[in-house]
């Protein structure tokens, strides 16, 4: 049985994504939220846990790498996708994130 191979999914240039900035896509049916650090780039599921509301439209703490949720405040780790604060108790799924040249794209399992 053949295990299937990570997908590599370009998502913008790295421009298009202000530092501190958040941007939402939908890649293969996936929403992600793309958001720009001072670490560099990170991507998460972009649907809260705790209800459907996007993350990227969210607050950004560019320096602690973390989204805060604008409809009831829940904060996220953009490194782990932990919930940091309540209402939100799950963690959101985290991608990995490639930058080539000025590429910025998305791994997908
Ligand atoms: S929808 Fe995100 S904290 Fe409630």
């Amino acid at each position: 049985m053949s295990v299937p191979e990570p997908r590599v999914l370009r998502l913008c240039a790295a421009a298009d994504v202000a530092p501190g900035a958040a941007r939402r896509f939908v890649v293969d049916g996936v929403g992600i939220c793309l958001v720009r650090c001072a670490d560099g780039f990170h991507a998460v599921a972009d649907t809260c846990s705790h209800e459907d509301y996007s993350l990227a439209e969210g607050e950004v703490d560019a320096e602690r790498a973390e989204i805060e949720c604008w409809k009831h405040g829940s904060l996220f780790s953009l490194v782990t996708g932990e919930s940091l604060t309540l209402p939100a108790t799950r963690p959101v799924a985290v991608y990995e994130v490639a930058v080539d040249n000025d590429d910025v794209s998305v791994v997908l399992p």
